[in-house]
């Protein structure tokens, strides 16, 4: 629940990234040796890629702050469980580690997710290049190979997923892999750079090709994760939308460019020195057109957050997606706040309105959430955001982060409907009911 209107002001320090920590977990399971992870983020993705690993015999302890420690010399099978799979897209990067590691994988295909249907083709073919038979049984992918060797591999589009996937399988593989057209976002560059810490050879990595020289065998390691970059924008973006002054410390201004950039076009004053970005919000800001891009393009992970500040802007701007199907599923809970969006396929036409206003809403996934959560920052009352489920997969801490910027907000369950209870002051004694990961402070 979450009291909007109150201007956020402060400095945040966003947590390691998701999209690095659970490709940097998974690629434990090459190493025979115990890893020790910093910096990773307190979310229940984390908990189940953690519970993975050890249903595949892997040994995983946590230490207080956000350490993991990983020893993945006990796993003992290959096959990973649809219960736990099922839960996270994520989870199929375990394929090309186990096949890395054993030659054999067995793991559920993903289904698909409210952005559409999760494809892995360029997965698959990646695999069948380095030499793997890939088959489809019961649901599950299972690829085998007596061994790997390094091949060419060109994916036909710079897939994250893919990328990291034949970049795991590749890295115990016999002689030189080389992908092309790779995903370059910090997220494949950090696991890249978490390979080579282990032992791999991999260079490239942050640009279109990466080249990977086969290694026999790993070491142990001890390595912090890059800081999450779109929870950083959904902070700033915090900042702007209640005309606030948010700064975000440990990012590389660099991997929030082109958020930058679309947020200065608004008139929201954003600037950099040294990892921390500040942004102060205008009063009233101008509306910007946005076509999402695999990075170093507008992340399509913040267009949802960034669709709820463009729906308080004085215009109308044009929201092109490019990278999935139906990330536009939210918009629905915004117009029940009281924005004024069209949406025509994969594009949103976002006019402007003069206020938000409070509704009950639900979330239906992990950034959509970050968009609902920033609309109720700026709306009027008291908005209450269901699906927290999908919000503490991504977002670690995030009303105690929201609160330390000043923002009136607090996590309840089976309180009554936001009508009868106007004063939320009232509410903030209540227990947290949905535990954050494990129990821990920020
Ligand atoms: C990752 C991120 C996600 C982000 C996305 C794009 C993680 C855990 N998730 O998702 O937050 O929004 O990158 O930056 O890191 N595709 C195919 N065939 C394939 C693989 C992908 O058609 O073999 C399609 C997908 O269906 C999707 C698009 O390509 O429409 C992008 O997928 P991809 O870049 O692989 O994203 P993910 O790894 O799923």
């Amino acid at each position: 629940m979450i009291e909007g209107g109150r201007r956020l002001e402060g400095v945040v320090a966003p947590p390691g990234a998701k999209n690095a920590a659970l490709p940097i977990m998974a690629a434990c399971l090459l190493c025979e040796s115990e890893v020790i992870l910093h910096r990773v983020p307190r979310i229940t993705d984390v908990d189940v890629m953690a519970a993975i690993l050890e249903s595949l015999g892997a040994r995983v302890r946590e230490q207080p702050g956000g350490t993991l420690i990983i020893d993945a010399s006990s796993v003992n099978s290959h096959t990973a469980p649809y219960a736990l799979v099922s839960k996270l897209n994520a989870s199929f990067d375990v394929t090309g580690a186990l096949l890395g590691r054993f030659g054999l994988a067995e793991v559920p295909r993903p289904g698909g997710c409210i952005l559409g249907p999760r494809a892995v083709d360029m997965h698959l073919h990646g695999f069948e290049s380095l030499g793997a038979r890939v088959d489809l049984e019961h649901g599950s992918v299972i690829v085998s190979a007596p061994a790997l060797r390094g091949a060419r591999i060109a994916l036909a589009k710079p897939s994250v997923g893919a990328t990291k996937n034949v970049l795991l399988a590749s890295v115990r593989a016999r002689g030189t892999t080389t992908i092309e057209n790779a995903a370059r976002e910090p997220e494949v560059t950090d696991l890249g750079d978490f390979l080579n810490a282990l032992g791999a050879r991999v260079s490239g990595h942050g640009g279109p090709t990466i080249t990977v020289e086969g290694v026999a065998k790993l070491h142990a390691c001890e390595y912090t994760i890059i800081p999450d970059r779109l929870v950083a924008g959904t902070y700033l973006l915090a900042g702007a939308i209640t005309s606030g002054d948010v700064t975000v410390t440990g990012v590389d201004p660099v991997m929030a460019a082109s958020l930058c950039e679309h947020l200065t076009a608004t008139g929201c004053e954003v600037s950099a020195q040294g990892v921390s970005i500040r942004a102060r919000g205008a009063r009233k800001w101008k509306p910007v057109n946005v076509r999402t891009a695999p990075y170093p393009g507008f992340p399509t992970d913040l267009q949802p957050p960034f669709v709820a500040y463009l729906a308080l802007a004085s215009g109308s701007s044009t929201v092109e997606e490019t990278i999935f199907d139906a990330r536009f599923v939210y918009v629905g809970e915004l117009l029940r706040m009281g924005a004024d969006i069209t949406v025509t396929g994969r594009t949103a036409r976002v006019t402007g309105v003069a206020k938000l206003k409070d509704a009950v809403v639900v979330a239906p996934d992990i950034r959509a959430g970050g968009s609902l959560v920033l609309a109720a920052l700026a709306a009027e009352g008291t908005t209450e955001i269901g699906g927290l489920e999908y919000i503490d997969r991504g977002y670690e801490f995030l009303e105690e982060r929201l609160a330390a910027l000043g923002a009136r907000v607090v996590r309840a369950s089976g309180v009554t409907p936001i009508m009868t209870q106007p004063d939320i002051g009232s509410t903030m004694k209540l227990p947290r009911v949905v535990a954050p990961f494990r129990s821990q402070s920020p």
